[in-house]
Parts: C-alpha cells; sequence; structure tokens
C-alpha cells in the first residue's frame, strides 16, 4: 500500500513522482481556430503523446489523465462518440509504442459503459504493457471522484460483510485499499489546462494534499517546456502536510 498523505508524511523530491492532469481546452482550442471541437481532441492525442514521452525522460513514475469524465456524457452525442474513436484508435496505435517505452498502461473507471469492443482493447492493452514498470500511465474513463469512493465503499463491504455491524472498523487504511488507484502514491501535482480552476470531481480522495497548477495554455499546446514549468514551480511550494514552516527546517523533515 502507498504512503497515505493525511495518516503520515510521505517522501518528497523535486520531481514529482505522479502527476495527475485535467486536458482541458480541447474544444475552445478548435473554437478559435474555426474548427470543429473534435478537431481539439483529434490535436489533444498528439499532445497527450508528447507529455507522456516528457514524465518519462524526467522520471515520473506515475501520470494520471482524466479523459473522460462520468459528467462528460452530457455531452452532443456525435462529440462523445468520436471521443471514443479516438480510445479506439489510440489504444490499437499506441500500445506497441508504450509497450517498447517500457509505460504500463492502467485504465480506471467505470468501464462497463463502455462499448464491448472498446473494453476488450483496453483490457488488451493493460495485459500487453503489464511487465513494464517505467512509467505508469493512467487513463481516467467515465471516472469520477465520488464514483470512486462508492465502488471503494461497496467493494469493502463485499469483502468484510460483517463491518457492517461495526462501522468503527471501518478507517481511512481499509476503504482506501479498494480505491481504483490503491497500487499507486497519491499525486504529488495536479495540473489543469484550459485557464479553469476546478477539480471537477477528479482524484477527489486522493489529492488531499496534491499541489495545484493551473495554467491558461490549452491542452493542444501543451507539451514538455510547459510541463517543465510546471515542475519549476513544483519545486518552490514547500510542502508542509499539516506541520509548520519551522518544523520543516528541523533535523530530519523533508
Ligand atoms: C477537455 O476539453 C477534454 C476532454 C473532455 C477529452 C480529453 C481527451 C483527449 C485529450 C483525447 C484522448 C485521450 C487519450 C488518453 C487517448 P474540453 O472539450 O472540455 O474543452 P473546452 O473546455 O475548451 O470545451
Amino acid at each position: 500500500m502507498a504512503t497515505s498523505s493525511t495518516q503520515a508524511v510521505p517522501d518528497t523530491r523535486d520531481i514529482p513522482e505522479h502527476v495527475a492532469i485535467i486536458m482541458d481546452g480541447n474544444g475552445r482550442w478548435a473554437t478559435r481556430r474555426l474548427l470543429p471541437r473534435t478537431a481539439g481532441h483529434a490535436k489533444g492525442v498528439q499532445a497527450v503523446r508528447r507529455v507522456v514521452e516528457a514524465c518519462g525522460r524526467a522520471g515520473v513514475r506515475y501520470l494520471t489523465l482524466f479523459a473522460f469524465s462520468s459528467e462528460n456524457w452530457r455531452r452532443p452525442a456525435e462529440e462523445v462518440s468520436l471521443l471514443m474513436r479516438l480510445f479506439v484508435q489510440a489504444l490499437e496505435r499506441e500500445v506497441g509504442k508504450l509497450e517498447e517505452q517500457g509505460v504500463r498502461l492502467h485504465v480506471i473507471g467505470d468501464l462497463s459503459a463502455f462499448e464491448p469492443r472498446l473494453q476488450e482493447l483496453i483490457f488488451a492493452a493493460q495485459e500487453r504493457t503489464a511487465h513494464n514498470d517505467r512509467l505508469h500511465l493512467t487513463v481516467a474513463a467515465n471516472y469520477g471522484g465520488r464514483w470512486d469512493i462508492l465502488q471503494a465503499t461497496r467493494a469493502m463491504l463485499a469483502a468484510e460483510p460483517g463491518l457492517a455491524a461495526q462501522p468503527q472498523r471501518v478507517d481511512e487504511e481499509r476503504l482506501s485499499r479498494h480505491l481504483s488507484m490503491a497500487w499507486a502514491p497519491e499525486p504529488d501535482l495536479f495540473i489543469r489546462t484550459g485557464g479553469e480552476q476546478r477539480i471537477s470531481n477528479f482524484l477527489i480522495w486522493q489529492m488531499a494534499y496534491a499541489e495545484f497548477y493551473f495554467t491558461d495554455r490549452f491542452w493542444p499546446d501543451f507539451g514538455a517546456a510547459e510541463l517543465q514549468a510546471a515542475f519549476d514551480w513544483y519545486r518552490t511550494r514547500e510542502r508542509r502536510f499539516g506541520r509548520t514552516s519551522a518544523q520543516l527546517g528541523e533535523d530530519g523533515a523533508q
């Protein structure tokens, strides 16, 4: 189990170990160029490729991307279906490269809502890259932070039915074992592109102590230089995890 930021003070480094990103602004990028919104998503896939490569080079171990939220089904049907096609294409085209680059792919979210062909491709891609460990790339698809906490609660009770009669035995450690990303450390750095400053039901449990970085840049324009700017900013942050600044200066404090 990874260290919980509310239970113990995690080790921190200059380069974030886990980066989580909301890739926002694809639609506006396209609209400004008088293109259909879907052209922005297609361009967004290229940015995903750049950022995966840059994270691998920088030594980031976990990169988690919010590709499709539980609420994104509310978009026009045409846009939803284009996004699904892009996922399928990306899985078909990129999985070989991911495997070569030492990337392990994980997909989190309620996958039961996706068509069977997409589910099969997702399982096959996860399987094919399962031996890799250099960079864990997690794509959140039909994901919502509240959904994650609810599914974890259900899974915990299913695993230990006796808990319902002993609620005092339910603690953070017990519940968080069942969260979608229980195998990963919590995000150190959260990036949102596109100018909005919201968490939008992303990893709401896991980001209790993440540093939040916002940029006006639209996702299709995001790449290695913008990622480096976020890392430079991250390095200046004093991560206290509830302690005082003075405590950080004491011997042994991170
Ligand atoms: C937000 O921009 C972006 C999305 C909802 C989809 C993100 C998907 C991709 C980048 C492509 C596929 C990803 C993978 C992992 C293969 P928006 O449409 O909300 O932009 P707007 O705020 O300007 O309207």
